[in-house]
């Protein structure tokens, strides 16, 4: 009974402590940032990327500085290191997709979810290979294997 108390109450902390620092879309988005202020999609725009600390920083050296956790992100930053943001949407290796082709005609929503009522981000959608084949079906975008696995 022990154990299982001990296991639960450790299973709660893992929740709880999900990323290394709890940022929330919520309370951020609601003071009217754009996704694309801090997932800027560089070059042909596979990965969507994180912030750099100091875009945190532009605001955090003066708010909320007293806060264990702000003081936490001005270490990452003071380092130049980035803060190692546990992945919540990941694809294999052997799977191409970009994120500036899809975000030219499909919302960040559609694969996401509600971000921006968010405090910690879960998977809301799927990105199973089903998922993304129900999809482009849909659009009547191709569904040939080599489309995103090996494309020429
Ligand atoms: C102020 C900067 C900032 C803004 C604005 C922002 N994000 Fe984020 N986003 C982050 C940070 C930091 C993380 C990593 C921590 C986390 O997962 O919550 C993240 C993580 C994510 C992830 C999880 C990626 C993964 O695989 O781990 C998604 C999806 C995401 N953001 C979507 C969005 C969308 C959609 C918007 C606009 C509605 C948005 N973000 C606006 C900073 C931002
Ligand atoms: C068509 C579905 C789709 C759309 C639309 C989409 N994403 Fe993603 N997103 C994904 C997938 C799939 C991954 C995992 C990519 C990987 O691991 O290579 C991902 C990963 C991410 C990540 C983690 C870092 C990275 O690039 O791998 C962030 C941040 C993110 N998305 C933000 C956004 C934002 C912001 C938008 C809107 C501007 C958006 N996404 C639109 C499917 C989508
Ligand atoms: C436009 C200014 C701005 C930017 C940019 C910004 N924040 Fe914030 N952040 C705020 C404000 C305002 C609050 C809410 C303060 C409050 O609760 O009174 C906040 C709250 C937080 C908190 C909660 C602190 C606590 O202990 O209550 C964390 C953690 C946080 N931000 C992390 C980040 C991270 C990580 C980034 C970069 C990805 C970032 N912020 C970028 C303005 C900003
Ligand atoms: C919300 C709908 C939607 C989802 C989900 C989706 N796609 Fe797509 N995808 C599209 C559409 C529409 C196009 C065609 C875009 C165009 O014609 O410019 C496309 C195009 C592509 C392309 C071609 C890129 C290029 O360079 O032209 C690849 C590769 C791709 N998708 C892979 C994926 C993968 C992998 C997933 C799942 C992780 C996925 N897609 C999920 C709608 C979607
Ligand atoms: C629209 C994009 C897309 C197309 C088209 C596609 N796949 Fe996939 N495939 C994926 C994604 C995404 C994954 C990773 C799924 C995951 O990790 O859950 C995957 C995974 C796989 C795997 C690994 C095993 C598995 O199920 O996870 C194999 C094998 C595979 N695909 C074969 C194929 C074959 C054969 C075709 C043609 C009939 C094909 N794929 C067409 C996106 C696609």
């Amino acid at each position: 009974m022990r154990l299982l108390c001990l296991s639960l109450l450790g299973a709660l902390l893992l929740l709880a402590q999900d990323q290394p620092i709890p940022y929330s879309h919520k309370t951020h988005l609601k003071m009217g940032l754009k996704c694309n202020e801090c997932h800027t999609m560089p070059g042909k725009g596979e990965a969507a990327t994180f912030p750099a600390e100091s875009k945190c920083m532009t605001c955090h050296t003066a708010i909320k500085k007293e806060s264990k956790h702000i003081q936490l992100l001005a270490e990452y930053a003071a380092r130049k290191e980035p803060v190692p943001w546990v992945r919540v949407y990941k694809l294999p290796g052997f799977v191409w997709f970009s994120h500036k082709v899809h975000t030219a005609v499909v919302d960040c929503a559609q694969c996401h979810g509600n971000v921006a009522e968010s405090e910690v981000i879960k998977k809301e959608k799927p990105i199973t290979m089903n998922a993304c084949m129900a999809c482009h079906d849909e659009h009547k975008a191709p569904n040939e294997c080599n489309f995103c696995h090996n494309p020429a």
